[in-house]
């Protein structure tokens, strides 16, 4: 049974969305490669291609971004009860309360996945109470940084979000779209699905890992101490978040792209000594131990030298892996068997009760 533990290795089921890792391959989204994607499509082109299989044509992602931009507006239940949840609460727990809540109000219809690519980013600004109703953006990244910061963002900062956005949408049976698909498997709603979602991928081994990694490269002050802290971590068989993969085994596709805007926008704000640590992390954690950055240790960078508060990262993920969480809910509606797997009892063996 040792084998399948976490059930690493195990292939479970057929998917037309994406590919990770297959080698020659790299990381496609319905066929286009994750590079071409973050050089050429916008966030919004790219939940098109992931929710109706193709890239819009230029007329269909102008009308596709205008009725997300009316589908951002929510019942005043909503907003209301999201207004009174503590700013102490943790972010992700207040994501995972939306989805949940607007499903109270809005059981599922035919404008419900749209709905939710919409709403993700107003049910954060809402709780922040930073929502502008009279807020119209057809970018998500920019809607998002402008409502968080009230002034207009910087172009790079915009296009550096949507990238971002691009690079987490989607990642093929990773543990909250599984989840997620579990969920689905049921035949129940699309909200429940989403609420599976959040509440999976806010653990630190998976989209907890960007918030972490941020936190670990504040520590220290200057790369020589960011390598003997690190070292002694390792030693300390501590595990450094921003690293390793399930499935990649010699680098993340995702990182080099992130890594690069990070540079950009450290060199833009003259934070160069803090993407000098990360780098010190990166080059000491493949001399030590021959572990990569995935997508999360970079992008925390990025997401800091924008002025996002750390907090915001995880959330930050979930507004772009709606996407792929919603394409793989109709995937596995359309083929539909309910997933149950078997376990492998370790138990005692019968015995008598009195
Ligand atoms: N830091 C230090 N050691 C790490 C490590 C890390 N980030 N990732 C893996 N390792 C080590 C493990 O301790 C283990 O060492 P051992 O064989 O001496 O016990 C070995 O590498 C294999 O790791 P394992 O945990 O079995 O791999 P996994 O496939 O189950 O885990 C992750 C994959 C992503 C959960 C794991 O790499 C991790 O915890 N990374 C940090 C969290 C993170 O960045 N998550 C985001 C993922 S995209």
């Amino acid at each position: 049974m040792k084998d399948a533990q976490g059930l690493a290795g195990v292939t479970v089921g057929d998917t037309a969305i994406s590919t990770v890792g297959k080698s020659g391959v790299g990381l496609t989204y319905r066929g286009y490669d994750i590079h071409d994607l973050a050089n050429h499509a916008s966030f919004e082109s790219v939940a098109y291609l992931l929710l109706y299989g193709e890239l819009p044509r230029e007329e269909i992602l102008k009308n596709y971004q205008e009725k997300l931009s009316k589908l951002r507006a929510l019942p005043f239940e909503v907003s209301n009860c999201l207004k009174n949840i503590p700013v102490s609460a943790n972010p992700m727990d207040v994501l995972r309360t939306g989805f949940s809540l607007l499903g109270t109000i809005e059981p599922e219809n035919s404008e419900s996945f749209d709905r939710v690519v919409a709403v993700a980013p107003v049910l954060l600004l809402t709780w922040l109470k930073k929502q502008d109703i009279k807020l119209i953006e057809k970018s998500t990244a920019v809607y998002f940084l402008k409502g968080l910061h009230g002034i207009s963002p910087e172009p790079f900062s915009c296009r550096a979000l949507d990238i971002s956005l691009i690079l987490y949408a989607e990642h093929e049976f990773n543990a909250s779209t599984f989840a997620a698909r579990v969920t689905a498997s049921t035949l129940s709603d699309v909200y429940s699905c989403m609420t599976t979602g959040v509440g999976t991928l806010r653990g630190v081994l998976h989209g907890g890992a960007n918030e972490e990694a941020m936190k670990l490269i504040q520590l220290f002050s200057e790369p020589g101490h960011a390598e003997q802290g690190v070292k002694k971590m390792l030693s300390e068989k501590k595990l450094i978040m921003g690293f390793g993969h399930r499935v990649y085994t010699k680098e993340d596709p995702r990182s080099a792209v992130v890594k690069e805007l990070a540079r950009k926008l450290a060199e833009k704000n003259q934070q160069q000594k803090l993407f000098d640590i990360a780098d010190r992390i990166e080059n000491v954690m493949w001399a030590e131990k021959k572990l990569f950055p995935n997508l999360d240790f970079y992008s925390a960078l990025v997401y800091h030298f924008m002025g996002i508060p750390t907090e915001l990262f995880t959330p930050l993920f979930v507004l772009s892996r709606v996407t792929g969480w919603l394409a793989h809910v109709k995937e596995q509606r359309t083929h539909n068997k309910l997933i149950r797997p078997l376990a492998n009892y370790i138990g005692p063996a019968p015995r008598e009760l009195l």
